[in-house]
């Protein structure tokens, strides 16, 4: 028996990084890295993370798909200060606190691959897109006695996009700057900000080996706005590529075997690859069946000679088998993301309203369950901070076979409604939900939840 807490400290600062290979690319980084440094935790150990903003610019931590007290979750004006001097940090009052922060939370929540990232009102996208992303891995114990793969052949992959400048600079083609100077310009980026160059953990396009044998790939896509539709190309001889065994969440119930996923901003999905069926010596690519071109393909695996592994994906996973239906939700709110010309501005609304942080679209009551129904214009990944839900229906059928298990991030199709339902347990407060295109979100596609 150890101490009941575990305790990180991470400095947000500038960094130089080697991502194109013999130019430095500046970035800000959680120590300074990107990705930044990988967290690790076990189910019901509480984690206080330490946070120092040595950035030149206020920032917001916020741990995605942590189930957390309102205080720790990163509300976007919760702003962490830059550093005046070494010895004048502290909380000044408020919210607000100057130069390093704690952050706790209590990790009362299963086995899951989370994220943390910048969080800031208005100035998500830019921060992100310079490097503020990590991993935050949950286990437990009933994970740790599944016979998955483990170890080195357990492989969280962050996919994003980014744009470089010919010396090597990250290139963020920012409508910030344009609306601060001219405000009546409309934003050219409707689709959110894309880049030409696929990273993967921080690198492009990126070549591993691997055995012969099974891994689990954690997908998680932290682009700032581009979605994938991931491929193994060529596809295995046999059955499918990938065994999903998680979503968002946690572990699913049972696994579900996919010849391609879709990932939207935000989404995870853990899946397990078979590498022993292809042959050795075999390239294996990570495609993207959206992209064109450069953004076409991922990654790319060498296949070493064929091992003996001892792993095998069971029938069950998770124990939480529970399924959440329509009589458990005492009340429906229909929640609509809409972009609209108005005045000469483009506007990024959720029912009609930008996020504005005293104004509250919804009033859960702690402990009980909804039913959202919700609508887009556009591709909207929608995302819900505090609770994970379930997907009950797209347009007029079921989930897709990738809604399965707990999200707290979906992929809401243009024209095509979504119902999910969300239980509201344990902590009250505000909270925010918003689309993780992170454009749309710092140009207001987000709203307040106040659950009381
Ligand atoms: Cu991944 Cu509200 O964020
Ligand atoms: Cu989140
Ligand atoms: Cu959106």
């Amino acid at each position: 028996v150890g101490s009941d807490v575990d305790r990180f400290e991470i400095t947000q600062r500038p960094g130089q990084v080697d991502i194109l290979g013999g130019v430095s690319t500046p970035i800000w980084g959680y120590e300074g890295i990107f990705p930044g440094p990988t967290l690790r935790s076990r189910r019901g150990r509480p984690v206080v993370v330490t946070h120092r903003n040595a950035l030149p610019v206020p920032t917001v931590v916020h741990l995605h798909g942590g189930h957390t007290p309102a205080e720790h979750d990163g509300y976007p004006t919760d702003l962490l200060l830059p550093e005046p001097m070494a010895d004048h940090s502290g909380h000044n009052g408020g919210r607000t606190a100057v130069g390093r922060r704690e952050y706790v939370y209590p990790m009362n929540q299963p086995a899951a691959t989370l994220w943390y990232h910048d969080h800031r009102m208005d100035f998500t996208g830019p921060a992100v897109w310079r490097g503020l992303a990590g991993f935050h891995l949950v286990t437990d114990e009933e994970e740790q006695a599944l016979p998955l793969p483990r170890g080195a052949r357990d492989l969280p992959l962050m996919i994003a996009d980014r744009a470089f400048d010919h010396d090597g600079t990250l290139l963020y083609p920012s409508n910030t700057d344009d609306l601060l100077d001219n405000p009546g310009v409309r934003p050219p980026y409707q689709a959110g900000v894309l880049g030409d160059t696929i990273l993967v953990n921080g690198l492009p396009w990126p070549t591993t080996t691997v055995d012969g044998a099974r891994y689990r790939l954690r997908l998680l896509n932290g682009s700032n706005a581009r979605r994938y539709r991931l491929r193994l190309d060529p596809p295995p001889p046999d059955d499918r590529a990938f065994v999903q065994i998680g979503s968002d969440g946690g572990l699913l119930p049972s696994p579900i075997r996919h010849d391609s996923v879709d990932l939207a901003p935000a989404e995870r999905m853990d899946v397990i690859v078979d590498f022993g069926r292809w042959r050795p010596g075999q390239n294996v690519v990570l495609t993207n069946d959206f992209g064109t071109g450069n953004t076409a393909h991922v990654m790319r695996f060498e296949v070493g000679d064929k091992v003996e592994d001892g792993t095998r994906v069971p029938d069950r996973l998770s124990g939480d088998h529970s399924t959440l239906r329509h009589t458990d939700a005492v009340r429906t709110r229909r929640m609509v993301f809409q972009s609209r010309d108005t005045g000469g501005a483009h506007r990024w609304l959720v029912n009609g309203e930008p996020f504005q942080p005293d104004r509250v679209h919804a009033d859960p009551k702690l402990g009980t369950t909804e039913i959202w129904q919700l609508v887009g214009d556009l591709h909207h990944p929608i995302h819900l901070h505090l609770s994970h839900f379930q997907v009950l229906s797209r347009g007029t059928s079921g989930p897709r076979r990738s809604d399965h298990g707990w999200k707290d991030t979906i992929d809401l199709l243009p024209g095509e409604p979504a119902e999910i339902i969300i239980p509201f347990q344990d902590y009250p407060g505000r909270y925010v939900f918003h689309c993780h295109n992170l454009e749309h979100e710092d140009m207001m596609m987000m709203g307040t939840m106040r659950v009381a």
